[in-house]
């Protein structure tokens, strides 16, 4: 059974992005057969600069590794190496019709948010379903935002199937509903658009800076909270700190005598000591850069291993060569 997923190289990650889809596909890599890759031809139907892609794509790489992604059990790529997924995209953009294409809702949310659409963009779907089937994937971990996206996936490959003969595997989305919506430093959603986020590294002045300046209401230390499990600090501080600690916490906002901003220090501390081994990591890869560059070459490798096959099957029942 594989599990497959990309990655898109864009900016910073935050503390959304860590537990929303980091932690899962890091302890999903106990079941095995994990291919995880960072979708560099994707990142381009929005990121014209080749630095901002070189330099995303490097800082994704040393993220994931520094977090516990492990080149050793898992297979962990740059999608760009293996560059057979642009060929297994135009096969499968000739039995994609143009009403499912349209009907992408990516593309439509891209377009009315001002974005000009190009082909690339409209496209997306086709290289995404590409990514997918040319590893003979099973499972495809993704936010419920991309369901569309293993559906048109599934429809492809069976299209393909009937077309040419049973030749790739149909896979399944895994959504990740259960996976609780980390708010941001406002409340709402954290995400990268919002501009409420946490990053998960960063500079520590800049981020405690950050926490510290969490909005609260105006109640004083002394006043007992009843509503303490609506505190966003609070909220956020279950992520962090061992569970009987959130609890004291909590018991301690709603009797009264604990101020907003002990909270807040308190917060800090335990986020900042919570990825204080995965940060020494990442300095330690940073400084390293020749090793997270074989590990990726090495990952290409046994990725191509796979895409080699799948894309010589395709070929042949299509009667290419
Ligand atoms: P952003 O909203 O910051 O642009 P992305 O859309 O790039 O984030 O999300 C990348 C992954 O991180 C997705 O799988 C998404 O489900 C997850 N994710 C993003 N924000 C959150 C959040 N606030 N809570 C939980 N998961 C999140
Ligand atoms: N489109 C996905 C996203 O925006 C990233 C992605 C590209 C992907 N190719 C994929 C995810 C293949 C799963 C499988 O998050």
């Amino acid at each position: 059974m594989r599990t497959l997923t990309g990655i898109t190289p864009s900016g910073t990650l935050h503390i959304g992005n860590y537990f929303g889809a980091m932690r899962p596909a890091i302890d999903a890599q106990t079941r095995g057969d994990c291919f995880y890759f960072i979708a560099d031809y994707h990142s381009m139907t929005t990121v014209t600069a080749a630095a901002e892609r070189r330099k995303n794509t490097q800082g994704i790489a040393l993220d994931w590794l520094a977090c516990g992604l492990d080149p050793q059990t898992s297979v962990f790529w740059r999608q760009s190496d293996v560059p057979e997924v642009c060929e297994l995209m135009w096969m499968l953009g000739t039995l994609a019709p143009m009403g499912l294409m349209e009907r992408a809702h990516s593309y439509k949310d891209k377009t009315a948010k001002g974005i000009s659409p190009n082909f690339g963009l409209f496209a997306y779907p086709v290289l995404m379903a590409a990514d997918i089937l040319l590893y003979d994937t099973h499972r495809v971990p993704v936010g419920r935002d991309q369901k569309q996206h293993v559906e048109m996936t599934r429809d492809m490959a069976i299209k393909f199937n009937e077309a040419y003969g049973e030749t790739l595997v149909v896979p399944e989305s895994e959504i990740r509903d259960e996976v609780a919506v980390i708010p941001g430093l406002d409340g709402q959603k954290m995400s990268k658009s919002y501009g409420n986020t946490i990053e998960i590294f960063g500079d520590e002045k800049a981020l405690r800076k950050k926490i510290m300046g969490i909005v609260m209401d105006s109640r004083t230390p002394a006043e007992p909270k009843p509503d303490a499990d609506k505190n966003l600090a609070l909220q956020l501080l279950k992520f962090f700190a061992p569970p009987a600690i959130a609890t004291d916490y909590e018991d301690r906002l709603r009797a009264g005598g604990l101020g907003y901003g002990d909270l807040k220090k308190v917060l800090f501390e335990h986020y900042w000591n919570y990825f204080a081994a995965a940060r020494a990591r990442r300095a330690d890869l940073a400084a390293n850069l020749d090793h997270v560059d074989a590990v990726l070459r090495d990952g290409a490798q046994r990725a191509r291993a796979v895409a080699e096959q799948v894309i010589g099957r395709a070929r042949k029942a299509s009667g290419l060569r």
